[in-house]
């Protein structure tokens, strides 16, 4: 795998010929040879050539006449890269397969060049993100209806797939579901929504096996009617019986009618501000008035379900406008050049003595507040009682109530995180607070929703497997789903 300044991975065989067929299907059903010799698919991002390859085969054997594969090259293959020596692979890679010369195969910026329109356009376009791309490209990128300043570059290549496309067109591409739900691609869904050409979108986290992307594939046909209500905002890939259940829970309350979650502190130089159990006894031998200024502190990785697992690890509480005690500045001041403001840490009106930035509410609260991780393999939401202040890799909730923390602990609250939080590596999830908010919150009967309190409680002291599987089931109760469908 080839990853350079020009966004290059490669496809993988089976990949393009799934997108191929797919694409195709349509266009060549219950055609003659000679009308599957007039059709023109285009690849826009040719690269080595996977996708012309795939073309190739798939039309050759629709045609099923003699030299199928090396008329089909020199009449429907079209294309083109920016990159010279990628369409020299490519050329001689589909003239190998093909026996026979591929004309219409071009070097350039497929963003820029004139184009004609195809009956089909299929490919795997650049991924480049905006910091990477020339002004001039992006003052380019400005005619695009899906213009958006820190938009990745292929989300122009999925409005250019559906332009070139002639009306009854049909495309097939593949890139990374961000655009899914990135408020950069807000354009482009709102475009794609109007036309109504987007098919289907199917996940493919697969597909490229040594890439940390996570790719969709977009299928779509140019003058279809294909509605999405969602139009701007971000779009989702339910299935049919997900997409039931999701839209019953729409008319529940949600999480962030009640709550703003809020993340936790960052110093802006741990190795200054957190400090080991020794360190703290230290600085309380020499000063006992500093213990209100220093706390217990946790990371995301210190969570666990119903509790978080205290590590011996203290934060100096050096908010914005502390009095800062002798016994902490002689701790502070090794370090202080590294400390201060502009120089060893981000810009700002900050003294070199105070944390990065100020401390919130929540994070310094000592109320009971419930925590879980800004990266989720799995469920996993702590309750707090007893002061812990949470760094930057946690979320923070303002409440204590024992039946949110049974909901935010269940299966039925990883099934819908993996359908609607953004993806992070390895099948976790970030749920950002945007996306927290939208979290449906059941309304259950007085009675069960004692006993999954009740539950709750009792797994803050001795939790127990059997228990985590009676709240499973209580919690789909709740929401009025069947267990087996939350799996
Ligand atoms: C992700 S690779 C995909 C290659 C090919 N579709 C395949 O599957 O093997 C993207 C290709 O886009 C090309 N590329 C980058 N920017 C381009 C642009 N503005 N116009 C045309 N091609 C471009 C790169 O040279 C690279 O070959």
């Amino acid at each position: 795998m080839a990853v350079a300044k020009l966004g290059v991975v490669y496809t993988p065989r089976d990949v393009a010929a799934q997108i191929v067929e797919r694409t195709l299907a349509p266009l060549v059903a219950g055609k003659a040879g000679d009308e599957i010799l007039a059709l023109r698919v285009c690849d826009f991002a040719i690269g080595e050539g996977a996708f012309l390859v795939e073309i190739v085969r798939y039309l050759a054997a629709a045609h099923g006449g003699r030299d199928a594969k090396r008329l089909v090259a020199q009449h429907c293959v079209c294309g083109a890269d920016i990159d010279p020596a990628a369409v020299a692979t490519a050329r001689a890679a589909v003239e190998a397969f093909a026996g026979g010369p591929v004309p219409h195969l071009r070097i350039g910026d497929s963003l820029a060049l004139e184009w004609d329109r195809f009956d089909a356009v299929v490919g795997n376009p650049p991924y480049i993100r905006q910091e990477k791309l020339s002004p001039a490209t992006k003052q380019a990128l400005r005619g695009y209806a899906s213009y958006d300043g820190v938009a990745d570059l292929y989300v122009y290549f999925l409005e250019l797939a559906h332009r070139l496309a002639r009306e009854g067109g049909r495309f097939g591409v593949i890139v990374p579901a961000k655009w899914l739900t990135a408020a950069y691609a807000r354009p482009l869904r709102a475009w794609l929504a109007r036309e109504r050409s987007v098919e289907a979108i199917v996940e493919a986290p697969g597909a490229f096996p040594d890439h940390d992307a996570f790719p969709c594939i977009v299928y779509g046909e140019r003058g279809a009617d294909h509605a999405r209500s969602e139009g701007a905002e971000p779009w989702h890939t339910d299935d049919h019986a997900d997409a039931q259940i999701l839209a019953r829970w729409a008319t529940l309350p949600t999480l962030g009618e009640a709550l703003v979650p809020s993340r936790g502190v960052v110093t802006g130089c741990n190795r200054a501000f957190v400090i080991a159990g020794a360190t703290r006894a230290r600085i309380l031998d020499d000063d006992p008035g500093c213990a209100p200024l220093i706390r217990p502190f946790v990371k995301g990785r210190d969570l666990r379900r119903w509790r978080a697992a205290h590590d011996d690890r203290f934060l100096l509480m050096c908010d914005r406008g502390i009095a800062l005690p002798p016994a902490i500045e002689r701790h502070l001041a090794p370090l202080r050049t590294d400390l201060e403001p502009g120089t060893g840490r981000k810009p700002g009106t900050y003294k070199w003595y105070e944390l990065q930035d100020p401390i919130g509410a929540l994070a310094k609260s000592t109320e009971a507040r419930l925590f879980y991780q800004d990266i989720q393999t799995a469920p996993a939401c702590a309750l707090d009682t007893t002061g812990l202040v949470p760094d930057t890799t946690v979320w923070i909730l303002g409440t204590g109530d024992r039946f949110l923390l049974a909901v935010l602990n269940s299966k039925l609250y990883g099934w819908y995180a993996r359908r609607r939080f953004p993806p992070a590596l390895n099948g976790a999830v970030r749920p950002k607070r945007e996306y927290v908010a939208k979290l449906p919150l059941a309304r259950p009967a007085a009675g069960l929703r004692a006993r999954i309190c009740e539950l709750a409680q009792l797994q803050l002291s001795s939790p127990t497997p059997a228990r985590d599987r009676e709240l499973d089931a209580l919690i789909c109760e709740a929401y009025g789903v069947s267990g087996n469908l939350i799996v």
